[in-house]
């Protein structure tokens, strides 16, 4: 890594190896390495990703870091703590397992900090407040390490959590992002465009992580020069619980069998309809025409016209002849 002497992008590095620490070596950390391994997180894993632990008691971080001679004004602009009325400071992430939030190079700029407790009335992540430094429309989990990964695996993928990317990687896929969520942006489509062509998203199985992949998937192609594969996972899992499940050989599986987009679309508007009823069924087959339509590649249309007739016992004449239709209106 490069020299840098930014007070910002040193404090961070202090509180990552702080978090760390107290994580590893502490007995304040107890309780959250005992989280750790229920989540089945290895000291290779706890180390590679700078996992950490933030601890109950009041205030460590702050201590440790006037320790160190940080001045207030740069503490309270780090976001690392809350200001109470009479404006003193305090930690803002206590009982926390802490997932530092790296920026393009690598270094921490930001942190996630997953509840350990089971009390659901409080948040289950929460996320360093916007700075100057942490601008969440740009931040992409484990972004400087799965771009080196992308050289060797060909492509990216996508997650939802945290928790995803450190199970993919430990099954073998290290090039595995996050976008805190499901909330993708279009500073986060650039960043990834910048890297590799080929993007596998991979949201959780259940249905808002299914209906995010679709929104996530529109706004690769709107983008455009993107391959886009789509792996949909059984039984509403997400990747760190399919990989917990059935391994990692059959996680690895799921990635090369990731559906093109037009498949993943087909798919999701086949499970709209009953198709034992004729009528459902003529609507569905109108619909998958428009889907068929918007594809620029004419070999391509002709595969999936192809593939829709053979699964819904329909002539390929047929449905060529509505797609030339409705590309006419569409013109
Ligand atoms: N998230 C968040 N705040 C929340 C819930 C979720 O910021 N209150 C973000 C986190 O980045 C989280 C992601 O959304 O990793 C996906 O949410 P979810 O699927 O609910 O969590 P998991 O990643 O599965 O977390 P875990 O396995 O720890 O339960
Ligand atoms: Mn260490
Ligand atoms: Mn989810
Ligand atoms: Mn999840
Ligand atoms: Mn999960």
């Amino acid at each position: 890594k490069p020299k840098v002497s930014n007070t910002m992008t040193l404090m961070f590095q202090d509180a990552t190896e702080f978090y760390h620490h107290v994580l590893l070596t502490t007995n304040a950390g107890r309780r959250g390495l005992r989280y750790a391994r229920k989540r089945k997180m290895s000291d290779e894993i706890l180390e590679h990703f700078q996992i950490g632990y933030a601890p109950k008691q009041d205030n460590l971080l702050l201590t440790f870091l006037r320790g160190r001679n940080y001045k207030d004004d740069d503490l309270f602009r780090s976001g690392l703590f809350v200001e109470s009325k009479d404006g003193r400071l305090f930690d803002r992430f206590r009982d926390r397992l802490m997932f530092p939030l790296g920026n393009e190079s690598g270094y921490v700029i930001g942190f996630s900090g997953r509840r350990i407790s089971n009390d659901k009335t409080v948040a289950k992540y929460i996320n360093s407040p916007e700075t100057k430094l942490f601008n969440k429309s740009k931040v992409l989990f484990n972004f400087s390490e799965a771009k080196k990964a992308a050289k060797q695996e060909g492509h990216l993928v996508l997650y939802e959590g945290y928790m995803d990317v450190i199970s993919a990687y430990k099954a073998g896929v290290k090039s595995g992002i996050a976008s805190m969520g499901t909330s993708l942006t279009d500073q986060q489509i650039y960043m990834l465009k910048r890297v590799t062509k080929n993007i596998i998203i991979n949201y959780d199985g259940d249905e808002p992580g299914v209906h995010a992949e679709e929104r996530a998937t529109k706004m690769f192609q709107k983008a455009g020069g993107f391959n886009i594969g789509v792996v949909v996972l059984p039984d509403g899992l997400d990747p760190d619980e399919y990989v917990k499940k059935y391994g990692a050989e059959k996680y690895q599986d799921e990635v090369k069998g990731a559906f093109t987009a037009t498949d993943f679309f087909l798919k999701r508007l086949a499970k709209k309809y009953n198709l034992n009823n004729d009528r459902e069924k003529i609507v569905y087959l109108d619909e998958a025409v428009k889907v068929i339509a918007k594809l620029t590649n004419p070999v391509e249309q002709d595969l999936y016209i192809d593939k829709i007739a053979k699964a819904q016992g329909v002539s390929k004449a047929s449905l060529k002849a509505n797609l030339i239709k409705q590309q006419r209106r569409e013109r």
